[in-house]
This record gives C-alpha cells, sequence and structure tokens, in this order.
C-alpha cells in the first residue's frame, strides 16, 4: 500500500545550507526507498508532503521526527495514495510563495484546523506550476 502524509514543523536555525543539506538527503534518499514528494518552507515553517510505500514513509517519518534541525513535528494528514502528486520528484522545494498561510495565520494555529482539501492545495498547485518541468 502506498500513502501519503502531510506534517508541519518549526524550522530551527533556518538557514540556505541547512536546508541545501536536508534536499540533498532527500534526494540521496529518497529514491531508493521509492519516495517522492515537496518541501515548502518559509523562516517559520516547514510543510513537507511525503508519499511512497507505507513502510518506507513510516520509517522515513520516524527519522524526520527525530531531527533536530526542527522542533514541534506535527502530523497533520495521513492518507493511502492511490496517485502519485510528485512522481518526477525526490524532493520538490520551493521557499514560501506557495504557502498560503501568513506568518501570523501560523502562529494562530490555522494550519492545525485546516481542512485536508486546505492542506493538500498549496502542494496541489505546486505540481501543477511544476507539470511542465519534466
Ligand atoms: C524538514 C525536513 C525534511 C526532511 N526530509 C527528508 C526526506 O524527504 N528524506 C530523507 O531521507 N530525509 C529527510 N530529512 C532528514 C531526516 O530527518 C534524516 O536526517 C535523514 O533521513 C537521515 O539520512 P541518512 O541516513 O542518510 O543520514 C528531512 C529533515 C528535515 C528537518
Amino acid at each position: 500500500m502506498e500513502k501519503r502524509l502531510i506534517y508541519r514543523s518549526q524550522p530551527f536555525g533556518f538557514d540556505n545550507s541547512m536546508l541545501a543539506g536536508i534536499l540533498l538527503q532527500a534526494r540521496r534518499n529518497n529514491p531508493r526507498d521509492d519516495i517522492s514528494g515537496a518541501l515548502i518552507c518559509r523562516h517559520d515553517i516547514y510543510l513537507q508532503l511525503i508519499e511512497g510505500p507505507a513502510d518506507k514513509i513510516d520509517a522515513l517519518f520516524a527519522r524526520i521526527e527525530q531531527d533536530d534541525r526542527h522542533t514541534n513535528v506535527r502530523l497533520l494528514l495521513e492518507e493511502e495514495a492511490h496517485e502519485r502528486m510528485f512522481a518526477s520528484w525526490a524532493m520538490l522545494d520551493d521557499e514560501a510563495p506557495s504557502i498560503f498561510w501568513s506568518v501570523s495565520d501560523v502562529d494562530a494555529g490555522k494550519i492545525e484546523t485546516a481542512s485536508e482539501d486546505e492542506l493538500l492545495a498549496p502542494f496541489v498547485r505546486l505540481a501543477e506550476v511544476h507539470a511542465s518541468d519534466t
């Protein structure tokens, strides 16, 4: 079974080299594990979608939860995935423009109360924007 999950977290000391390091690991490991996804980031938030074989996704999420480059990791959505949204990307990255929530929205906890469709929306848009890249 394939599954998809979305979580959010708070970067701990966000900077470009940290982000580059994370993306390097993701792009090395994810093809090995048949995982794809997208990471939306801003100084105040990581919002990541990962999709792939359920056991591999569970293992990755367990590693991510332990990672000290971010805090307050919160699982927001977990569902069976019948079709990949980011099939062509080991980890697509997007800095902020796709986030629908302002810094104060995030502070106010709006992401935690978002509906499933609202959570998926920025990723749907991101996948559309990059559909012609491959
Ligand atoms: C925001 C964030 C996103 C991450 N995404 C991935 C990912 O998609 N794939 C991955 O293998 N590791 C990802 N990591 C890194 C993992 O937490 C972990 O450090 C890494 O998988 C260990 O890889 P290694 O066994 O090659 O050292 C992410 C870390 C953070 C903080």
